[in-house]
């Protein structure tokens, strides 16, 4: 397993619409095993293979607070199972030490691939709805901050570039 590097917002190319995996193989695999060693690195608790600039429909999300239930999901499709929604204070390790209130639906269902290849479906409430939902937002290229006021946006954009120029 190897680390990999994360984008940082506003690299543009966290603005990349993700292609479908077509074959689910060794590669993709590999691929799933470093974002979740990076993830759980970071840590965070989901990771878009967006974010390591693989710009294929993959995700990597562990909840657990223990660290140990692992799931990947391959070209996931999220349908909402309800029209409420709720706010949760979202961060994204693409876009790091911000942290702001999102509203996702409640409750969703989402369909995908697992790593074997193997479709699989299930309902998710919670952190983990509102994780599949961010996490599903990587894919089509937006990021939690676009649903903040464009000021705030701004704000943190300069707040990123002054530290990504520190860190250079
Ligand atoms: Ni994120």
């Amino acid at each position: 397993m190897a680390k990999l590097p994360i984008l940082h917002f506003p690299d543009p190319r966290l603005r990349t619409k993700a292609k479908p995996v077509l074959v689910v193989d060794d590669t993709i695999r590999r691929l799933a095993n470093d974002m979740l060693e990076t993830m759980y690195d970071a840590p965070g608790v989901g990771l878009a293979a967006s974010q390591v600039n693989h710009h294929i429909r993959l995700l990597v999300i562990d909840i657990t607070e223990e660290k140990n239930q692992p799931m990947v999901f391959i070209n996931p499709v999220i349908t909402p199972l309800t029209d409420a929604t709720v706010p949760y204070e979202e961060g994204c390790l693409s876009v790091p030490s911000i942290y702001d209130f999102v509203e996702r639906y409640a409750r969703v269902s989402v369909t995908a691939l697992n790593e074997h290849g193997e479709s699989f479906t299930l309902e998710a409430d919670g952190l983990l709805a509102v994780c599949l939902q961010h996490e599903q937002d990587h894919l089509d290229g937006k990021l939690f901050v676009d649903y903040l006021s464009s000021l705030k946006r701004q704000r943190i954009k300069a707040k990123m570039l002054k530290q990504q120029k520190q860190n250079a």
